[in-house]
């Protein structure tokens, strides 16, 4: 199953748009991996959106992401990447059709709410980047469930 990177800029979160961003990636069907709350160092945001590193806004966008709390989140899904772009919309929030999560939310191209991957090497880059090791699928991590199924402690068999 493919998985992408999604992140809630900080014009999101200052708008409370966590809860109504995540309902609409599970009412989707998307499967939330992993979800973090942060503020990012500006070699982190220059880093994530290296392509653009030639471009005007670059400062403008470096600075706009470093300027509060970020929701960095990884969903699996069919077809992940392309299917998330589509509930986000157009990059120019003016152009988004309404429906989307950016049609719905925002106005202006520098402040558009949310950011999502835009291949599945991307995807793979930007997990790596928020979340290391942890947004990989297939590596087992703790269950709190299975500790029923240890013997007690001090059990003699
Ligand atoms: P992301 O999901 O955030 O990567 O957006 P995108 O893939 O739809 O668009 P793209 O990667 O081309 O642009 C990255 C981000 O740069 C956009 O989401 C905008 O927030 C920002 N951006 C694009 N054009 C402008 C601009 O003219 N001015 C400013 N300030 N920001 C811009
Ligand atoms: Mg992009």
């Amino acid at each position: 199953m493919e998985r992408t990177f999604v992140m809630i800029k900080p014009d999101g979160v200052r708008k409370g748009l966590i809860g109504p961003i995540l309902t609409r990636f599970e009412q989707k069907g998307f499967k939330l991996q992993e979800m973090k709350l942060m503020r990012i160092e500006r070699d982190k945001a220059e880093q994530h959106y290296q392509e653009h590193r030639e471009k005007a806004f670059f400062g403008e966008l470096v600075s706009f992401l470093t300027s509060g709390q970020v929701c960095a989140m990884v969903w699996e899904g069919p077809n992940a990447v392309a299917a998330a772009r589509l509930l986000i919309g157009h990059t120019n929030p003016a152009n988004a059709a309404p429906g989307t999560i950016r049609g719905d939310f925002a106005l202006e191209v520098a402040e558009n709410i949310i950011h999502g991957s835009d291949s599945a090497e991307s995807a793979d880059r930007e997990m790596e980047l928020f979340f290391g090791t942890d947004a990989k699928p297939g590596i087992p991590s703790f269950d709190v469930d299975e500790l029923d199924s240890y013997p007690a402690h001090g059990t003699i068999h």
